[in-house]
């Protein structure tokens, strides 16, 4: 087996991407631009999977030269990486321009249009893609500036020029139907491409092919053979420089809304009849539909919140959330929150879906975890309780999926011990994990929506969260404390407890 996988890390992917493209991109000089799309498009440059032909146009204040820009890029880029590779770094730069625009500024928009013209007589271009890598208070604004001054036409009858945005789109169902409603007037739903990172993480793309590709899974994935599933997305790290943003949004919006519901999604989902991205986005749409539909008459019992209060670890003083950059000293946003929900549906009825998602957690990890059943031979039973064979499917930082099953411990009075099958992808010798970004662009250009969030599936998770938000709201459900740097609060453990089970993640 080990042979295989090696082998397949030693070939380079074959995708290369064969339509020459125009990348403009608004926020050019912001963190995103910086940290995660050039160096994403340095990795496809070094994979070689770019076209000869293709300019991204990087827009901004900042700076008023493409060299000043280009060596704000470079700075950025070495501390993300190793080793430059020259011929990598000239090639990618041969290919980016630096627009300097304020997006307040028609006549920027006018200049643009003009500069992108000239650029489209010299180059064949087939399509442009405009990414908005900005603040999304500016999504609208931007979108229907591109619209007025008309640089979608790039005089193709076939024009896909495609719209990229990153969450959050709004802060509930009514702003996201408003900006949507925006930018559906000028892009068609298809050329809208709403990015959800988590999508591009690797394991995450492994759900359906562990799920389909496997008959044991298959025959397995339903109420009759799993006792539970758990999603944990857990966090060290505090709010950081986002304060602002972070405390309007706590971690039911920054995590749940968007990352938690759609890996449930893609677990929970009823198998698609084929691959395409319309038919994997319906049979996910069904699953937020049913919990946008869900009755919250239990949630109380349901739900934890929290918020992390200051710690010393190993002798440093951890900040309470309320002494964070720019945080409400009184702020009540959660930090934290663990929910546990039912689908009502023949798959999954009956079977508790625990999830969980939480700022300054003393471990970093992601992962899935799904239980099954305890359908023991009886002639087992007069053993001490067994383990339940277990899935986890461990999305970071380790990737990989292990697998717990019982075996007869070796001389003994057939005593049975758990074992655990691994598969650690991340360790492989030759592994080098894409970056979530890398994916994702590359689909962006290719046209693939798979990976992207349609509007329906955005629609109908914010009805959900928008229900729980206003849940809390009305019956004032406590927020608790929890330490800095700690495993949370007590009565996300406790919520488990109650139903004789326990986390199985690895945040103790
Ligand atoms: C972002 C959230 O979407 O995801 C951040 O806004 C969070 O608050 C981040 O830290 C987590 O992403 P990752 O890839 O580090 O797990």
């Amino acid at each position: 087996m080990n042979k295989t996988i090696d082998e397949l890390y030693k070939n380079p992917d074959d995708k290369n991407i064969k339509k020459n493209f125009q990348f403009i991109l608004f926020g050019g000089t912001g963190d995103l631009a910086h940290n995660k799309i050039i160096p994403a498009f340095y990795n496809l440059a070094a994979k070689d999977s770019l076209p000869d032909e293709f300019t991204i146009v990087a827009t901004g204040r900042r700076y008023d030269n493409k060299n000043a820009y280009l060596d704000a890029l470079y700075n950025s880029l070495i501390n993300k990486k190793e080793k430059i590779d020259d011929k990598i770094w000239q090639f990618l730069t041969d290919h980016i321009d630096y627009f300097q625009l304020s997006f307040k500024d028609e006549n920027d928009f006018k200049n643009l249009r003009k500069y992108l013209e000239n650029k489209s007589k010299k180059e064949k271009v087939s399509n442009r893609i405009f990414y908005l890598a900005t603040a999304p208070k500016f999504f609208a604004e931007i979108a229907k500036k591109i619209e007025k001054f008309n640089l979608l036409d790039i005089k193709l009858e076939n024009n896909e020029s495609r719209l990229v945005i990153e969450k959050p789109f709004g802060h509930d169902f009514k702003s996201a139907k408003k900006l949507n409603d925006t930018l559906s007037s000028i892009f068609s739903e298809k050329n809208i491409f709403r990015i959800d990172h988590y999508l591009g993480k690797e394991m995450i793309q492994n759900i359906m092919v562990i799920r389909l590709s496997n008959p044991i899974f298959r025959a397995l994935w339903n109420k009759d053979h799993i006792d539970n599933i758990q999603i944990y997305l857990n966090e060290s790290e505090g709010v950081k420089d986002r304060g602002k943003y972070y405390d309007d949004a706590g971690v039911i919006k920054d995590m749940f809304q968007n990352h938690i519901l759609q890996v449930l999604s893609l677990i929970a989902m009823e198998e698609p009849e084929n691959l395409s991205a319309e038919e994997i986005s319906n049979k996910k749409v069904e699953v937020f539909k049913e919990l946008a539909d869900n009755d919250l008459s239990n949630i109380d019992n349901h739900i934890v919140r929290g918020q992390y209060i200051s710690n010393i670890v190993d002798g440093e003083r951890i900040k309470s959330y309320r002494e964070e950059k720019e945080i409400d000293s009184q702020s009540e946003t959660a930090t934290f929150m663990a929910l546990k929900l039912f689908l009502n549906n023949e798959r999954w009825s009956g079977v508790p879906i625990y999830l969980k998602s939480g700022k300054r957690l003393n471990k970093k990890e992601a992962g899935i975890a799904i239980e099954f059943k305890d359908g023991f031979h009886p002639a087992y039973l007069d053993q001490k309780k067994l383990d339940n064979n277990l899935l986890l499917i461990k999305i970071q930082p380790e990737e990989g999926i292990s697998l717990r099953f019982n075996t007869r411990k070796p001389a003994s009075n057939n005593k049975i011990i758990p074992v655990e099958m691994e598969f650690c992808q991340s360790c492989q010798q030759f592994f080098n994990s894409p970056e979530n970004y890398e994916g994702l662009i590359y689909d962006m250009i290719s046209g693939d929506k798979t990976l992207f969030t349609s509007w329906e599936e955005v629609s109908y998770s914010w009805k959900f969260i928008d229900k729980i938000q206003e849940k809390y709201a009305a019956e004032n459900i406590n927020l608790h404390k929890y330490p800095a740097l700690s495993k949370g609060p007590e009565a996300a453990d406790q919520l488990l407890e109650n139903d004789e089970r326990k986390w199985l993640d690895n945040n103790k």
